[in-house]
């Protein structure tokens, strides 16, 4: 079944590994574009694990599967943390919802259609790993973001997540974020090792999108509830985050 991609620019942020700032980066990243005047929606696309609405200490009363599950209107399900954020929550500790099938992925693929023309920009965070929902939501976008960390487990599995998209799903434009380095020389490093790798045996050159550099204020945001960007400190971290939103801005 061929599923519909989205009228705005949407984006997937993805990486096979977990814990290496997906829903940080995805977040940060949605507002400081919103501060440069896009309306985004955010949607949570870890659909057994949802952790945007905690990031951003929004209070959830229906999610995505009140959707799928009690035909609950798409628009009511949003929550707006600011008026050009929109988040599409999902449900947490609900194993159903992992692994979609594709019923329930056609449906999601509608809504996410409707719900879009409202925004300039789509952003899925995704769950890791390479399981089905994970695999559908990177094929229904624009674009795939893929995000890594030096931790060389972290850059097999990016490897591997490339690899299953190109050879099942045909896509073919990968973009690489290095969360979690030193400076932005050892961003360019860890993402160029990987475009090499990919390019010697897949055949397709990832695209180096930028980095965050590792800094506890990306951790205390999350403890705090509070996203970096709109936390009162500034460190490094917010830097390099409006510097990936003022790369994105210009268009992938
Ligand atoms: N640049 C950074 N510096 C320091 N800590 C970070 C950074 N980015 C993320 N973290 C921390 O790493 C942890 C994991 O981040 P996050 O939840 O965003 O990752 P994830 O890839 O979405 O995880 P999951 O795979 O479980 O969805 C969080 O506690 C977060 O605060
Ligand atoms: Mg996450």
């Amino acid at each position: 079944m061929e599923f519909p991609v989205f009228a705005p620019s949407s984006v997937c942020f993805s990486s096979g590994k977990g814990g290496v700032g997906k829903t940080s980066i995805s977040i940060n990243t949605a507002l400081a574009l919103v501060d440069r005047g896009f309306r985004v929606l955010l949607v949570d696309g870890d659909l057994g694990l949802a952790n945007v609405d905690v990031m951003l200490g929004l209070s959830v009363q229906t999610t995505m599967r009140d959707i799928i599950a009690n035909d609950e209107d798409p628009r009511t399900v949003l929550v707006y943390p600011e008026p050009n954020l929109a988040v599409l929550p999902a449900s947490s500790g609900v194993p159903d919802m992992v692994n979609l099938g594709p019923e329930d992925q056609a449906v999601i693929g509608q809504i996410l259609q409707v719900l879009s023309a409202d925004f300039d920009l789509v952003f899925v965070d995704v769950a890791a790993g390479i399981g089905p929902s994970v695999l559908w939501f990177n094929t229904v976008v624009h674009h795939n973001v893929v995000v890594i960390t030096p931790d060389p487990t972290s850059i097999t599995d990016a490897y591997a997540l490339i690899k299953v998209l190109m050879r099942d799903h045909n896509r073919r434009r990968f973009y690489l974020v290095a969360n979690m380095v030193r400076n932005e020389k050892e961003g360019i490093q860890v993402c160029q090792g990987l475009i090499k790798v990919v390019k010697k045996f897949l055949n397709v050159e990832p695209e180096y999108l930028g980095f965050v550099p590792r800094d506890n204020l990306m951790a205390r945001a999350v403890r705090d509830q509070v996203p970096a960007v709109r936390s009162a400190e500034t460190g490094k971290a917010d830097e390099a985050i409006r510097k990936l939103a003022a790369r994105m801005a210009r268009g992938l």
